[in-house]
């Protein structure tokens, strides 16, 4: 049995890593993809994995930090593949490692437009259509970085923070509405975003989690699939985190 047979889905940033696997992993379980992203060309390779695996998938450009990109993404994945049911909110960018008092305001604000004032403005644009068309179902990616301290991490931290705050709001604003709204905090993954680090940072993240080792983006992909799903009809509001036990 596939969990989205006729159902149209969304994943922001899903030109690599994370995004890039929740992506293959909703059309193979039957769902039209819209794979979207800042990188055309990572964007389409997804595409082309999609389709190369029997699945159905489009490219559509957005900067999520864009008001009028998520509106266009959004119109998009209603005059392809006819609606939008499911909304992976996945676009999120980290901020190198320094202290507080030594962040620039440029570095600030790129971390915060992309993670958190691009979740603003997709959750804004997805519940307009969901709820003018019977209803939805948002993921958005979080962070352990949204549920702990993060020094040396701190723009990042605080968009984390506001991600899980932004969908504990709408969870309980749209609960009557057919939408839940949920987000999954993985700790740390191998992706690219990951793999930038210096080597003493990532050996201490494997170091540090309680099985030792790093998590792969389809272990994120699993837990967004059971969030979109029917299988976890009367779960909203929550965070979960996919992390080796970090979190505990
Ligand atoms: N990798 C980890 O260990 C980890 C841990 C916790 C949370 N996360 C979160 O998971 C999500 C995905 O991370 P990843 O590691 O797979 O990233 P990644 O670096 O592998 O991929 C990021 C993608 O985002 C795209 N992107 C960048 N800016 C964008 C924008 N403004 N609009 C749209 N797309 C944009 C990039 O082009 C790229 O394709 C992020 O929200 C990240 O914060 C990752």
């Amino acid at each position: 049995m596939m969990f989205f047979e006729s159902k149209v889905a969304l994943v922001t940033a899903s030109g690599a890593g994370i995004g890039r696997a929740i992506a293959q992993r909703l059309a193979a379980e039957g769902a039209a993809v819209v794979v979207s992203d800042v990188n055309d060309e990572a964007g389409a390779a997804t595409v082309a994995l999609i389709v190369e695996a029997g699945g159905n998938a489009a490219y559509q450009r957005a900067d999520v930090s864009s008001p009028e990109d998520v509106t266009a993404l959004v119109e998009f994945a209603v005059e392809t593949f006819g609606g939008l049911h499911l909304a992976v909110n996945n676009a999120g960018i980290g901020s190198m490692p320094k202290e507080l008092q030594d962040l620039t305001l440029p570095e600030w604000d790129r971390t915060i437009n992309v993670t958190l004032r691009g979740t603003f403005l997709s959750m804004q644009a997805e519940i307009s259509h969901f709820r003018a068309n019977g209803g939805g179902n948002i993921v958005n990616i979080a962070s352990i970085a949204g549920i702990r301290a993060t020094p040396q991490l701190t723009p990042y931290g605080a968009a984390k923070h506001g991600v899980i705050s932004l969908t504990r709001s709408a969870a309980l604003e749209n609960a009557q509405q057919g939408i839940r709204v949920n987000a999954v905090a993985p700790g740390a993954i191998e992706t690219a975003s990951l793999a930038e680090l210096p080597e003493e940072a990532k050996a201490g993240y494997a170091a540090e989690v309680p099985m030792h080792r790093l998590g792969k983006p389809e272990e994120i992909a699993n837990a967004v699939v059971w969030l979109l799903s029917e299988e976890s009809s009367f779960v909203t509001g929550v965070v979960l985190p996919v992390d080796g036990g970090t979190n505990a």
